[in-house]
């Protein structure tokens, strides 16, 4: 018996996603008393709500890398991920980043569109992508 491979249901179509930690760093005022926690999640979340269902935002509790707050996740839409968009972490997601975020977004997104220059500074690697590349030198130099 052969395997179909096929998209159904919900991820047909999913929108390009903003996934916003609001954990114990990310969004603390007392963390980063610098940055307008709020005023950012109304900027995303009128985008997403202008946006005839092609951006959405949602928020998250700790996604792990605290030091690099505040963190958000650009998840492909689904016609960016066909496309070989994959999910891209933004650290020290400011308030000074947001308009480049949202014009990357508001373009597609991963896959579909090219981030501005300033916010690509601003990538920073996945959790476990971290992890499992420090485990890598750790074996590389154990061997030397
Ligand atoms: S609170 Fe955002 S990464 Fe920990």
């Amino acid at each position: 018996m052969s395997l179909v491979k096929a998209t159904i249901g919900a991820a047909r179509d999913r929108p390009c996603t903003l996934v916003v930690c609001r954990g114990c760093c990310c969004g603390n005022p007392r963390k980063q008393p610098h940055v307008d926690h709020q005023w950012q999640l109304d900027q995303l979340r009128a985008a997403a709500a202008e946006s005839a269902g092609r951006l959405a935002v949602r928020t998250t509790d700790c996604l792990g890398p605290c030091g690099q707050a505040n963190v958000i996740v650009v998840q492909p839409a689904t016609a960016g991920r066909a496309k070989g968009g994959r999910a891209t972490w933004i650290g020290w997601a400011n308030d000074d980043c947001m308009d480049d975020l949202l014009r990357w977004v508001a373009a597609g997104g991963p896959g579909l569109a090219q981030p501005s220059a300033t916010l690509e500074l601003q990538f920073i690697r996945p959790p476990g992508e971290a992890r499992t590349r420090a485990r890598g030198r750790g074996r590389g130099r154990a061997r030397r």
